[in-house]
């Protein structure tokens, strides 16, 4: 029996960079989720009979959300859902199942690195038809729907067997649970040279992958070791938990610090990766390098002519505006087309639904190309070893060279987490409004050429974005980025994004901090970073 319940609009429920994220206790109020989730039903139009997918990252509350959805998706009217096994899709393999079998659309539960539990966070995500996040657009009428709600529809049935395979009926809709793993293994398969990966491996090549108890572990063992002959082990942390074991999900250097020592220390393997909670993250490592993602981007795009699924080139790369300029100098290179968005995949799946970028990047971890409408961790710890299986180099001598082709440009990011919302906003207002005097000014040494705020206007949509980050040039083409994260779940978070490019006859095997210590001592100096939030150092430096 279809119910429609009577709610009232809840204020919070704006879509952030990446879909609705919160804490769990807020998710876990009465109607909180069924009111976000009516919001997205009631601002799409024509999916009655349709297909809508549905999984999520395997963490606390990744269940029972799934089970509300799909009493709702019944009393709404789609003809079918396409659930994961045990609940759980990886973000990549979700945008894959929208586009393989058609699908309307998807709604993804996660909120991607962040920790979880009872304590912790939680997200929904929609996502349109070619497999991607839903455009602003979207996002924006769901926001202003969720502020005038005032009922939902929901079915009357017993809980879906989550962990049996196969079909249920829930009112007039068919419920499948599927393999989460098969579809994107396959995928995986038809892009990459498996056999070439195969011979690297048997002839001794180690790696080491670290799923962080995060959704990739069992796409890992499939891939990874069953498929390509990994050795037993070679995937760790690879059983999915609802509170990651308690730990960040997030692939870098603070959080996957296991791995980073297991990479630096004495009999390091050659190769090793970590992907985050969803698996759109990577982190890519060779025997005592850490590959920034920036130059993770560049690199693939230099070399991804020797995967089978890009041996006739790129048509484009695409990147964040925060992410490095390294990818520009490959672009430039090989006469391709480089675009720049704002923060957030969101704004790459016009380029690829135009065919104007192949692959596309963030500074943030994240890469992939126009396979699927994400960004993909395992995919591009694949394609680094399908690379690897060709040139049969070390990553060390990949970059070494790469650099020495294309130049390097030195890039960290320094993260203030858990501001005061107030004062981060009052250092972004003070720098927006300062931006247009300092031109001329020089800051530790280094002088400022330009300063602006990013706005995108979409090449294929036209639409315009706004408000998408301070950036302050220098002479010499160092850069200052400022923005204020829009995934945090409490207080505000500061992103100062730091970049120096060095051409390819200088240094380029400086400590990137000692490369990039004038710039730092220059952002706090021009925006008062000490001065406005009381923080003499980031949180987290990646
Ligand atoms: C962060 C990253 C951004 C990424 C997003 C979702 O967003 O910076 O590149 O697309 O997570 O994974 P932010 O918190 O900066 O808004
Ligand atoms: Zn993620």
């Amino acid at each position: 029996m279809t119910l429609t319940i009577a709610t009232t609009p809840f204020a919070d429920q704006k879509p952030g960079t990446s879909g609705l994220r919160k804490k769990v206790r807020i998710f876990q109020q009465p109607n909180y989720t069924e009111n976000f989730v009516q919001s997205v039903f009631d601002v799409l139009d024509g999916f009655a009979g349709q297909t809508l997918v549905l999984g999520g990252d395997g963490r606390y509350l990744n269940r029972e959300v799934i089970q509300i959805t799909i009493r709702m998706a019944a009393a709404n009217g789609f003809g079918r859902v396409l659930v994961g096994l045990g609940g759980i899709l990886s973000t990549p393999a979700a945008s894959h199942v929208i586009r393989k079998y058609q699908a309307f659309g998807g709604l993804i539960l996660s909120a991607s690195h962040n920790p979880g539990g009872p304590d912790e966070d939680f997200g929904i995500k929609y996502n349109i038809a070619n497999g991607g996040p839903a455009p602003e657009k979207i996002t924006d009428a769901i926001y202003a729907r969720s502020t005038q709600i005032d009922r939902y529809h929901i079915v009357e049935a017993p809980d879906v067997d989550l962990d049996r395979l196969g079909e249920t009926q829930v009112a007039d809709m068919v419920v499948e649970v599927i393999d989460p793993v098969a579809d994107y293994a396959e995928l995986m398969e038809d892009l990459f040279d498996f056999d070439a990966i195969r011979a690297l491996i048997a002839g001794g090549f180690r790696l080491s992958f670290d799923a962080m108890h995060a959704v990739t572990g069992p796409y890992a063992h499939e891939i990874l070791e069953r498929r390509l002959g990994a050795p037993g082990g070679t995937v760790v942390n690879g059983a999915p938990l609802p509170d990651f074991g308690g730990h960040h999900p997030d692939p870098n250097m603070v959080h996957a610090h296991e791995l980073f020592a297991r990479m630096f220390g004495a009999d390091a393997p050659d190769f090793g990766a970590a992907s985050d909670g969803d698996g759109d993250r990577n982190l890519i490592l060779g025997r005592a390098i850490f590959v920034t993602p920036s130059d993770s981007l560049a690199a693939l795009a230099a070399n991804a002519h020797l995967a089978p699924a890009y041996a006739r080139g790129l048509k484009g790369i695409a990147r964040s505006m925060p992410t490095s300029g390294a990818a520009d100098q490959v672009a430039h290179a090989l006469g391709l087309p480089l675009h720049e968005t704002p923060t957030g995949w969101k704004f790459f799946g016009n380029l690829l639904d135009a065919g104007m970028a192949t692959i596309c990047g963030e500074e943030s971890a994240g890469t992939g190309s126009d396979h699927v409408r994400e960004k993909d961790g395992l995919w591009a710890v694949l394609l680094w070893l399908n690379i690897l299986a060709v040139r049969r180099e070390s990553v060390a001598a990949i970059m070494a060279d790469h650099w020495a082709r294309f130049g390097r440009n030195y890039y960290a990011r320094h993260d203030y987490e858990g501001l005061d919302s107030a004062a981060a906003e009052t250092l972004m207002a003070e720098l927006r409004v300062a931006m247009s005097a300092l031109p001329g000014r020089v800051a530790s040494g280094l002088a400022v050429e330009s300063a602006d705020e990013f706005e995108y206007s979409d090449p294929v949509d036209g639409s315009l974005s706004r408000g998408q980050g301070l950036r302050l040039r220098f002479e010499g083409g160092a850069r200052i980025v400022f923005r204020l994260s829009g995934t945090g779940t409490s207080g505000a978070t500061l992103r100062v994004y730091l970049e120096r490019y060095e051409r390819t006859d200088g240094i380029l095997d400086a400590d990137t901090a000692e490369a990039l210590g004038a710039l730092v001592a220059a952002a706090d100096e021009l925006a008062g970073i000490t001065r406005h939030t009381g923080r003499a150092a980031p949180t987290v430096i990646t």
